[in-house]
Formats: C-alpha cells, structure tokens, sequence
C-alpha cells in the first residue's frame, strides 16, 4: 500500500564550518602546582599538558557557546533562519532546564530551529555531531549547529590532584548542512554502563544545601580505569569507524581524537598504525581537556595551523564519562 506521509528524500551531509572560543586567561603548570601536590614535569611528562584556559566570570557558559557559534555561522554563510536545529553538549552545565541550546539558538538569531540539549560527555560532541548529520540527511533539517561547551573548572575540586591538572573551559562549534557528496562517515558507538563509577560526580545539590560546610558536587576520575579503556576498547572502535567509511590509514589527513591525554594519543595512533602524513591533533597541550569541547577545539586548531586543508578526511573520536565513545570520519570544513 502507498504511504500517505510525504518524508524529505534522503541526501547527504557535511560540516560547512567550525568556530571556536578560548577563554582569555592561560593557566600555566605552575600555577596549578600552587594548589595540588605536584611539579610541572609530572604533570607535561604524565598528560602532556603545558598550559590552559580558564574561564572568567564573564566567560560564561552561553557567552561561550555564542561566541564559538557565531563564529562557526559567520565562516559557513548561513543566515541564522535557516537553522532547523541546535544540539548543545556539555557536561559541566549546572542548569538542567531549560536547555542551554534554546539560549544559544536565540542569541545567534536561530528563529526557527528546535533546541536541545545532548549529555555524553566527552563524547558528547561526537554524539551531537552524529545525530545532526542524520537530520540533515533524513531532511528533518537543512543546517544545523552543533555546539560543544565546558566550564569544568566549575566543577573539578581544584585541590584534587587526580583531575585538576587536567580539565579545563572552552568552546567550540560546527555546522552541519546538506552535500551533494558523503561528507560525514557512518557514526561507531558504544556505552560501558557497568563502568560508570570510573568517571562520575560526588554527592548532590539537595545534601550540599542541606550541609554547605562540604564541597559542591565535584567530579571523580579513576583516570587508570578510563586510561586503559580508551587504549583498549576506543582505538578498535575508531578502526571500526574507519572501516565502515572505507577510509585507509594512508587516506587520512587528520586524526582528531578527544584531547584527554597525549599518552593515550600516542598509543592510539601506534593501534591503528597511522602513518606520519596523518596529522595528529595535540591541541591539549594548551588547551588541557575540555571534555565535549576539545574536539571542535582542536579541529579548529588543526586546520588554522593549516595541518589539514577543507575537503580531507580526518578521523574523529570522542570517549569518557558513561563510559560512552562516538567515532566517525569527516571531511574536513
Ligand atoms: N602529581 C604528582 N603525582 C601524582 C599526581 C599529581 N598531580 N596525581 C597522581 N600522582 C601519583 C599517584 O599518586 C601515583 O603514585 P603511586 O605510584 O605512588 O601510587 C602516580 O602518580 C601514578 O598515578 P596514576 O593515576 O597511575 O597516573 P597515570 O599515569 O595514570 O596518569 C592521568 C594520571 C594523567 C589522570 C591518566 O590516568 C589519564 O589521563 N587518564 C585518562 C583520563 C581520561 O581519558 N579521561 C577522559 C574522560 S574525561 C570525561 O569524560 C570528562
């Protein structure tokens, strides 16, 4: 029998833009040495990280999310009325309704989109970049703007010496709008529920109210755990990724992994045998980890130092708190 719903034709997707925001302050290795136990050369020779941005008081969530947004719109030439959607990932936003991205949406001028907020984490803006890529082959949407941001100093205990080297503010976006030609690779995903505890948050509002003498609710990190996770069950996912997209190791110009540990890079290009033409993103080296943020951030770092060029294929793969993973290959913007 004939259907009476007409659906939009399928076609395909692509990013046509990436902006970022860096918050103005840098935070070096030994300013955060003034606070935990620990030296400048333990913290660069375990994690790789230099330096980071922290955000001010007025670097807030949604200034952030617009001001990387906006420059992501700018390079794409797409006026805000033609959004249909905003996906918004982050896992340091305290506010659970209403959603950031409604905020976002408004502040750009997206007067006809939809809004949503996405939780996954670190993997959170491979996840929104997956579920955009399907709108906009399905035809639910013409553009849309993925937008990643993080204020995790506000919720990492700055005395904690597991974690507060580590994490940092950020933010960075994408759009994502229809192509006469595969743009975005077939999405690999995967949840370790039985893992949750190797990533989570302490406590909860309601007791901190009920006994203020303690903390805020702060994240814990058995970064161990997650570490070895990621070598052994992420890598195979991004093979899985890349396979799935036909894409060879030697066709790859750019590997984009979420910027969690430069360690944790390295053992993941050695896994999947990348050659020495791929060029590998390293942006937490002064950027730190930015949670959902810091692939936008480092895609975006990427292609200003012009270690990538518009159209090339680079690897993508986010993973953390759930535990969860997203890959997927893209062309470059
Ligand atoms: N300074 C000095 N020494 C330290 C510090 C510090 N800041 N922190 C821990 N140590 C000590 C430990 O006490 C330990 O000492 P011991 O051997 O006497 O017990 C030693 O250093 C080694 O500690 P490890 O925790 O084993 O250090 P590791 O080499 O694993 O590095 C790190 C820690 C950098 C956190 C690493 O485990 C990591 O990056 N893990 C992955 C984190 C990650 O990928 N997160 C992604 C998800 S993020 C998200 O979803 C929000």
């Amino acid at each position: 029998m004939i259907s009476p719903l007409r659906t939009p034709s399928m076609r395909h997707a692509r990013l046509s833009a990436v902006g970022a925001y860096r918050p103005r302050r840098v935070v070096s290795n030994a300013e955060i040495c003034t606070r935990i136990d620990s030296t400048e050369e333990w913290i660069e020779s375990r994690s790789g990280i230099r330096s980071r941005r922290f955000a001010a008081p007025d670097e807030t969530l949604p200034a952030m999310a617009e001001a990387a947004a906006g420059a992501a719109l700018t390079e794409a030439g797409v006026a805000p009325e033609r959004i249909g959607a905003v996906v918004l990932a982050s896992m340091s936003n305290l506010v659970q309704t209403p959603p950031l991205a409604a905020t976002v949406a408004h502040r750009v001028g997206a007067v006809a989109a939809g809004a949503f907020d996405l939780s996954g984490a670190c993997a959170g803006f491979c996840h929104a970049l997956a579920v955009a890529g399907d709108m906009v082959r399905a035809g639910s949407a013409e553009h849309v703007l993925v937008v990643a941001v993080e204020r995790m100093t506000d919720i990492v205990d700055p005395a904690d010496r597991s974690i507060a080297f580590l994490f940092a503010d950020g933010a960075g976006a994408v759009m994502v709008g229809p192509s006469d030609r595969p743009g975005l690779g077939p999405v690999v995903r995967g949840a370790h529920g039985d893992m949750a505890a190797a990533l989570r948050m302490t406590g909860s509002w309601a007791d901190f109210r009920a006994d203020p003498s303690g903390l805020p609710p702060v994240m814990r990190m058995d970064g161990r755990r997650i570490f070895r996770w990621a070598v052994d069950e992420v890598a195979p996912a991004a093979q899985r990724a890349l396979d799935l997209a036909g894409v060879r190791p030697e066709n790859l110009a750019a590997f984009v992994p979420h910027q969690a540990n430069t360690r944790i890079i390295d053992l993941m290009v050695q896994r999947l045998e990348l050659p020495d033409s791929v060029a590998v993103a390293r942006d937490l080296v002064t950027a730190g980890n930015t949670s959902a943020a810091s692939i936008p951030l480092a895609l975006h770092g990427l292609r200003d130092a012009g270690a990538a060029r518009s159209g090339e294929p680079a690897l993508l793969v986010g993973f953390g708190a759930g535990l969860t993973y997203a890959a997927q290959v893209v062309l470059l913007p």
